[in-house]
């Protein structure tokens, strides 16, 4: 059986479409060539492990699987990414649904905030913070560093907000915390529903 490659998706949005909280040149540069190439990146890892199999061709597995680790995470979180946000509204807020379920995890919604704000903060490096359904359908808020390195296995991304420095130093500089505290006016709340009840 062939194995489909990965493509880049298109955005289920405008490039500008996220300002003022998102500059369509960051998103351009973030969508066009940073999330490309991952694909890119991910497609070749696959090619070389084809290779290996059929010629004598010496392929260096370790290094091709951590690319291929690093490449598909980085095309997976980007995907949720997106389709984490929509235009801007301000006191944007989630349903009564998910606001009760924000309650019983972190106390209230300011307080998930808070938490999600230092997690994303103290990324060390380039990363990710991530809000993640566990297997028991709790919610967890975790760090990826790079795309790969504190992932859980068996706990599903329902919404992700990278803070590498490709996705905010356009429009913020080095002021990781202003990003963060712009970017929840841009959160769909209802894809992060979707992806918690397991419809998206
Ligand atoms: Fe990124």
């Amino acid at each position: 059986m062939v194995r489909q490659q990965y493509t880049l998706p298109e955005l289920p949005y405008e490039y500008s479409a996220l300002e003022p909280v998102i500059s369509a040149e960051t998103m351009r540069l973030h969508h066009g060539t940073h999330h490309a190439a991952y694909v890119k990146g991910a497609n070749s890892a696959l090619e070389l492990l084809e290779r290996s199999r059929t010629s004598e061709h010496d392929v260096d597995v370790s290094a091709v699987l951590r690319s291929l680790s690093f490449n598909v995470n980085g095309h997976v979180l980007h995907d949720i990414f997106w389709k984490s946000m929509r235009a801007p509204q301000k006191r944007n807020k989630p349903s009564a649904m998910l606001e009760k379920i924000f309650d019983e995890t972190f106390g209230c919604f300011d307080d998930f905030i808070s938490e999600f704000k230092h997690a994303a903060l103290k990324v060390e490096g380039s990363g990710w913070a991530v809000l993640s359904k566990d297997p028991d359908n709790g919610i967890l808020i975790t760090q990826v560093e790079k795309h790969t390195v504190n992932h859980i296995a068996g706990y599903t991304p329902v919404l992700t907000l990278d803070v590498w420095e490709h996705a905010y130093y356009l429009d913020y500089r080095s002021d990781r915390g202003a990003y963060i505290d712009a970017w929840w006016d841009v959160v769909n709340w209802d894809f992060v529903e979707q992806r918690l009840t397991g419809n998206s």
